[in-house]
């Protein structure tokens, strides 16, 4: 990154793009920040509040796939763009694809084309570890491992990841990609599986385990997230992909059996229902190259991670509730309604 950074932040209202923009306030405050996002139904402005709008920081309600706008920003002498902006959620990707193509692979695909028109020196696309597909008991995804995504949603990141890599062979836009594993924290949306299970868990209602529990993910803060993405912005090598992961693979039922002694909430309220399609069995990180190259570990340890999360959910209650309690429940009635076992 040069010295006058002025970053295009998009999808900076959502769970991990938000934490990002906290971050760099705390950890970069030399850093300016336009936040481009949509406000789709995981944008939340709520989760900004504290950060004041200045010379230092903007926020723009827009579409990554409108060009035009995108340009506009970048005229503006925008040196680096992070790319969050996604649909994410697995579940709703095998409900309704469209959307995840329309903006992970199309919004991507407008935003190198008018990056290729500025002076932008860092393109961070931050993709996920889901593009590798499922592993077996044993080993770990390399940045050289073949990808297989299995869901539309995996699918969609993976299309991007191969614009990226193409847009630096072809035109040498300076690209980086990142691939990290099973984000928790503050701010993440209650359709996912950690602050849906905790919310629950505090509602007394019931946790709806898919089939038998027995998937593994490989569990990482996002504040380590963040810290990792700074790091390849500012270390990483244009053309490079860098796996990010935090080194604590977990059976989701031993989570969800986590949170609820956290919670002290009994573990008869949870429910095995019907397995998601096509699911992955079983993902986990080699952090070599990103630990070699640029120096980066995880630091916050998981049984302090996932105790402050589940606090965090506690005091933070009516962000969570007015979530829980809109739009968002008829998608719940949908997805849930007939998953009965
Ligand atoms: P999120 O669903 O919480 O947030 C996505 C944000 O993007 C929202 O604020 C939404 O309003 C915005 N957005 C959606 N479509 C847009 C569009 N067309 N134009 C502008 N903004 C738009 O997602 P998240 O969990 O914060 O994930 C952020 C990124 O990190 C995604 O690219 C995801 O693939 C990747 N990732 C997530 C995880 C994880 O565990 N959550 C792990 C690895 C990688
Ligand atoms: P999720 O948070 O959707 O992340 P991803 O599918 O991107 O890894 O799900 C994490 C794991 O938890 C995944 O194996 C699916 C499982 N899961 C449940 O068992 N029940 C649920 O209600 C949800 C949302 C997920």
């Amino acid at each position: 990154m040069p010295d006058d950074k002025l970053l295009l932040v998009t999808g900076g209202a959502g769970f991990i793009g938000s934490n990002f923009v906290h971050w760099v306030k705390k950890h970069r405050p030399d850093w300016r920040l336009i936040n481009l996002d949509l406000l789709t139904y995981a944008g939340n402005l709520e989760n900004l509040e504290g950060i004041e709008e200045d010379h230092e920081y903007r926020f723009v309600k827009g579409d990554i796939r409108d060009g035009e706008l995108v340009s506009k920003l970048l005229a503006e002498g925008v040196t680096g763009i992070i790319n969050f902006a996604a649909e994410t959620h697995v579940d709703r990707s095998i409900d309704s694809p469209s959307a995840f193509l329309e903006t992970n692979i199309l919004g991507t695909q407008t935003l190198l084309d008018a990056a290729r028109d500025s002076k932008v020196e860092r393109f961070l696309q931050v993709s996920t570890d889901e593009v590798y597909g499922s592993l077996g008991p044993t080993g770990a995804f390399l940045e050289t491992t073949p990808l297989a995504p299995n869901s539309p949603y995996s699918a969609s990141k993976a299309s991007a990841d191969m614009l990226a890599r193409a847009y630096f062979k072809t035109y040498g836009l300076p690209l980086l990609v990142s691939r990290c594993s099973n984000n928790y924290g503050p701010f993440q949306f209650p359709e996912k599986m950690v602050p849906l299970m905790i919310t629950n868990a505090m509602e007394e209602k019931s946790l709806p385990v898919y089939g038998d529990g027995q998937q593994v993910r490989d569990w990482l803060h996002v504040q380590d997230h963040c810290s990792a993405l700074a790091a390849i912005l500012e270390k990483g090598t244009p053309g490079e992909v860098y796996n990010i992961g935090g080194g604590q693979e977990l059976p989701n039922l031993q989570m969800v059996e986590r949170i609820l002694e956290i919670t002290g909430r009994p573990a008869s309220l949870i429910t095995h229902v019907k397995d998601r399609p096509g699911h992955d069995r079983r993902y986990a990180i080699d952090n070599g190259k990103i630990s070699h190259e640029l120096g980066w570990a995880p630091s916050v340890p998981f049984d302090k991670g996932i105790r402050e999360t589940v606090d965090w959910y506690r005091e933070n209650r009516p962000w969570w509730d007015r979530i829980k309690s809109g739009a968002y429940r008829d998608y719940y009635d949908k997805m849930y309604g007939s998953r009965s076992p």
